[in-house]
């Protein structure tokens, strides 16, 4: 048998996460649901791109991330995995695809792997998934684990606000964050969680830390890319910093085109077909 190198040097696999993180180098993490918006990150550079159940509140306009499905990030993932050559691609596990068993967690997991072409999964959830994480690494399944604020349990916790915020709670966090690493997760996500905090899980762990609203001292950084370029609804959280804003520039291009259309400068002589010289149009006309 022969081995085939990978890809390219530019790829980045798992490992490169605790490369980087003991050469103390920072990486970032994108959101992204689709081709264009996978291709447009992964050229500017992002190392790794979560296809992120975020998806809920950000393109299907749920509301929470509750109703995902299995298909919907499966069928992100596919168009995700067309459009980036380069970074990292980690699938969210949807709710409800890992709290029924742990064989029908790898089974969905796999299904993300083998079908869509994720190279990693994330699940939220503290001690009470080191088992499943155990599992998940056992079959060959890279996992991130996500705790602070899990916002697949919103009802639970009746909002989104920053957890780990008294000694006990923050006690109970970076425990969190220990099991998961001794079951065997590359990275963890810490969401909306004191710096403080944060800075000692990033300090203690050898696994790489990906904050959201957790400070500057973890090893990566991730946002939702459509709150990044403006092409989110609602208030944002004080933790995103918005560098464009996309709904104004759609706005105004469509707006301008229906003026277009309206005023009936639009399509001109260029953008459409004429007849070839050859046809006579007193032939076609009755
Ligand atoms: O679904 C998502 O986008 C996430 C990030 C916010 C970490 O879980």
């Amino acid at each position: 048998m022969a081995y085939l190198k990978p890809d390219k040097p530019e790829k980045i696999y798992v490992p490169a996460l605790r490369a980087a993180k003991e050469r103390g180098e920072k990486l970032v993490c994108l959101t992204a649901y689709d081709y264009p918006s996978a291709r447009i990150v992964d050229e500017a550079g992002v190392e790794i791109i979560l296809v992120g159940d975020s998806m809920g509140n950000v393109i299907h306009g749920y509301g929470n991330t509750i109703p995902v499905t299995m298909d919907e990030i499966l069928s992100a993932v596919k168009a995700v995995k067309r459009g980036a050559s380069n970074a990292l691609i980690v699938a969210d596990m949807p709710y409800g695809s890992y709290h029924t068993g742990e064989n029908t967690t790898v089974r969905n997991a796999l299904t993300l792997m083998k079908d869509g072409g994720a190279e990693a999964i994330k699940l939220e959830g503290g001690r009470n998934r080191v088992q499943l994480v155990k599992r998940l690494v056992d079959e060959e399944i890279p996992v991130v684990a996500h705790i602070g604020l899990t916002p697949q349990s919103v009802h639970k916790l009746g909002g989104y606000s920053v957890q780990g915020k008294t000694a006990e709670a923050a006690k109970r966090l970076i425990e969190d964050a220990k099991l998961l690493e001794e079951a065997g997760a590359f990275a963890i996500v810490l969401e909306l969680v004191p710096r403080e905090i944060a800075a000692i899980v990033t300090k203690e762990l050898a696994i790489s830390t990906i904050g959201i609203g957790a400070g500057t001292e973890c090893d990566i950084q991730v946002l939702v890319l459509h709150d990044l370029i403006g092409l989110s609804f609602g208030r944002l959280p004080r933790f995103v910093r918005q560098y464009a804003n996309i709904r104004e520039v759609m706005n105004e291009a469509v707006s301008k085109w229906i003026e277009d259309v309206k005023d009936g400068s639009y399509p001109n002589e260029k953008e459409s077909y004429g007849l070839p010289k050859d046809v006579d149009i007193n032939e076609i006309e009755s």
